[in-house]
């Protein structure tokens, strides 16, 4: 009897403790194969929170078509994505992944939200000017400026608190902020006022330079489904100090973007490293080969798993449809909260 109790005692701890969890909410487009800049920007933060916190990730294939309206291979480069998650280390029992198409409250409460902001706010967007500069855009759709909308109404169809996002993404949680307070204010709290969670490597460089970040589209990084000699190949090209020539020469570690990567995947030896740079002992081809090695060994999981989901894409697609059940549910239910302030319905 007193065992029954004991027993029910902590049922209720175990699920009161489940719900005092704070909610994060991030996701990415699913532009494909995802590199080591979103590794050490997002990735592993999401998957060293998932215990403390109650995730919910997801593949944002409508901000997808912001920048190509080619809508032919979303499915494929969703599920791309979704294995390098699974592969990092997302587990989706605890953390629900899923589309944002497939959750019709997404565009809804982007409608609502798109009442709430000023076209001049987005405009000033510095993610946005950033895009439109790097992708030479001599004009900007209509969506494509509401892209920070969309993103506010990810977060807050679950009432994300923690948004763990690379740095320049930091602009559109800020707006997601204003937004929030502004329905808040304009109806009824119903919506937390979530907060940014930078990683502490927000941006990792490319391989063409220190001032460079690592990107798709500018083909310079390094994919985490690269084979071991790949990456060998890949970091041989990496851009260096351009005074150090030659083995002898002297090196300057702070302006090369191979010892920002050994601070990363190497940190143990980065004093060694340092060293042996600035004196001319190191030379640049070894300290590469030695880079690709810390990484070769950071990637030796991830590619393991990897295998596993590439002859299961069932169960890839399974993992997919059950997300986005739970998710809906969670969507649905603060769509009735957000009626009942605005008294609609
Ligand atoms: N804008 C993000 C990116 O480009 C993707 C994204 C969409 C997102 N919705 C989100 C990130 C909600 C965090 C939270 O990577």
């Amino acid at each position: 009897m007193q065992n029954t109790s004991e027993t029910s005692s902590v049922l209720t701890q175990a699920l009161e403790a489940k719900s005092v969890k704070k909610v994060i909410l991030s996701g990415m487009r699913p532009t494909g194969k995802l590199h080591l800049g979103h590794l050490a920007g997002a990735l592993e933060n999401w998957v060293s929170l998932q215990d403390q916190y109650q995730n919910y990730h997801l593949i944002a294939d409508y901000h997808a078509l912001t920048t190509d309206l080619d809508s032919s291979h979303l499915y494929e480069n969703s599920t791309e994505m979704l294995i390098d998650w699974l592969s990092a280390g997302i587990d989706p029992v605890k953390s629900p992944v899923f589309r944002q198409s497939q959750i019709k409250e997404h565009s809804e409460l982007h409608l609502i939200f798109s009442m709430l902001i000023s076209a001049q706010r987005l405009q000033r967007n510095p993610t946005l000017k950033e895009q439109v500069r790097d992708l030479n855009m001599d004009i900007i759709s209509y969506g494509h400026l509401g892209y920070p909308v969309l993103q506010a109404a990810d977060i807050l169809l679950y009432k994300g608190e923690v948004v763990p996002v690379g740095e320049d993404q930091a602009p559109h949680v800020e707006i997601t902020r204003e937004i929030a307070r502004k329905f808040n204010s304009t109806y009824k709290k119903v919506f937390p006022i979530p907060e940014t969670k930078l990683t502490q490597f927000p941006r990792l460089p490319g391989l063409t330079g220190i001032d460079k970040r690592m990107s798709k589209s500018l083909g310079n990084g390094i994919l985490l489904s690269d084979s071991p000699d790949i990456v060998k190949k890949r970091m041989q090209t990496a851009v260096t100090d351009p005074l150090k020539i030659r083995k002898g020469d002297p090196g300057r570690p702070e302006i090369c973007l191979v010892f920002l990567y050994h601070k990363k995947f190497n940190p143990t030896e980065v004093t060694q490293i340092d060293r042996d740079c600035r004196s001319g002992a190191l030379g640049c081809v070894d300290c590469k080969s030695n880079c690709a090695k810390h990484i070769i060994e950071c990637l030796a999981p991830l590619r393991e798993r990897r295998k596993y989901y590439e002859s299961h894409t069932d169960e890839v697609r399974d993992i997919l449809l059950n997300g986005e059940k739970r998710a809906r549910v969670v969507a649905q239910k603060t769509m009735i909260d957000v009626r009942e302030a605005m008294g609609i319905g």
